[in-house]
């Protein structure tokens, strides 16, 4: 068949690990595929830097590498609202797949981008927006496609869960858990959106759309971060038989008179010691997802992290690639908003 062209956009801790197992599992990709899986370029901004890989792939130009005739799948890497926001809609419109990362995007242009990857009959993949290398996305968009979801709630920042975790564990000072999270390559580029909140709001309002087929983004979810914890807020939440873990709960709430509203939040809370999230350490993330049928799922694993993450978009572009290669396509623009369910706003 003929070859599948990947291009990649951005070359960080995710992109890097991206390159290399495209080109070290190339065998076992095509094989999954039915076709080869070939780079056909990597946009980084900074050119001069040494990246390790053939320099004729890389490139400072990512509007001319999405719009090649031999690129058939884009994967977004670089992260923020601009320029990947019109980068991903270019590439979609022009009919190529999208793979993304992209969570602080998503949270706020999922319908945007849907109608554009519909419009152009292309798929829109983004698993390792939220959680890393845990399947979420998929189990809530395919395999509970058939049921209601009622609530999804957990630790989906891999940052702020080590920070919490260091701390509680022996008593490890904020600023430099902080920095090692930076150097492990865990935390944003700018971790403020880490430690305050703002990634896991994103999550949340990524989860609540599809987990409840509405729009809810980022200003709909409450957000407080973990800035203000202090050890000593830890070793009293101890004495309570507590832990402090950032949650983000997303739930289904339904009146007395039948109305549905959607609740976002992101705050530390206490959770007792007993509860499967408070042994969720370090850089880990988990998600309990709540289903009128399925009763009570958890989804555990690493949250963060070049190569867990990586795992996540290998796992899209292989979806995406095998569409291209036998037909067929992802999710349609309905699953994400099917019900007109208002989100609560910031309460
Ligand atoms: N900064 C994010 C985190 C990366 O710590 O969870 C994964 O989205």
């Amino acid at each position: 068949a003929r070859p599948i062209g990947v291009a990649v956009l951005g070359m960080g801790n995710v992109g890097t690990e991206v390159v290399r197992i495209i080109t070290d599992n190339a065998n076992d990709l095509e094989a999954r595929v039915g076709a080869p899986v070939e780079l056909r370029g990597v946009a980084v901004r900074d050119l001069s830097k040494p990246r390790g890989i053939d320099p004729s792939l890389l490139t400072d130009k990512p509007e001319e590498l999405i719009t090649r005739d031999d690129v058939d799948i884009v994967v977004e890497l670089i992260g923020g609202i601009d320029p990947p926001r019109m980068l991903i809609r270019e590439a979609l419109q022009g009919g190529k797949s999208v793979v993304t990362a992209n969570k602080a995007l998503l949270a706020d242009y999922t319908g945007e981008l849907a109608t554009a990857a519909a419009g152009a009959k292309v798929d829109l993949y983004f698993e390792a927006a939220v959680a890393g290398a845990i399947p979420v996305i998929r189990p809530l968009m395919q395999s509970l496609a058939g049921d209601t979801v009622t609530r999804v709630a957990g630790i989906v920042n891999g940052t702020t869960n080590f920070i919490l975790s260091a701390m509680d564990a022996d008593g490890s000072d904020y600023a430099e858990t902080l920095a090692e999270a930076g150097r492990l390559g865990y935390a944003e580029a700018d971790p403020t959106a880490d430690v305050e909140g703002y990634d896991a709001a994103a999550k949340a309002a990524i989860l609540a759309s599809i987990a409840f087929h509405s729009r809810v983004t980022a200003l709909n979810v409450y957000r407080e971060g973990i800035s203000k914890i202090t050890t000593h807020d830890l070793e009293s939440a101890k004495a309570l038989d507590c832990t402090v873990k950032l949650l983000s709960i997303c739930e289904r709430i339904v009146d007395e008179d039948g109305t549905q509203r959607i609740s976002a939040r992101v705050y530390p809370a206490l959770v007792p010691l007993a509860h499967p999230l408070a042994s969720v350490n370090g850089a880990f993330n988990a998600v309990v997802v709540e289903a009128e049928n399925a009763g009570r799922l958890m989804f555990y694993g690493q949250g963060a992290g070049g190569a867990p993450t990586a795992s996540a978009v290998l796992g899209d572009m292989v979806m995406a690639a095998r569409n291209k290669v036998h037909g067929g396509r992802g999710p349609l623009e309905s699953t994400y908003a099917s019900l007109p369910i208002a989100p609560m706003g910031d309460v």
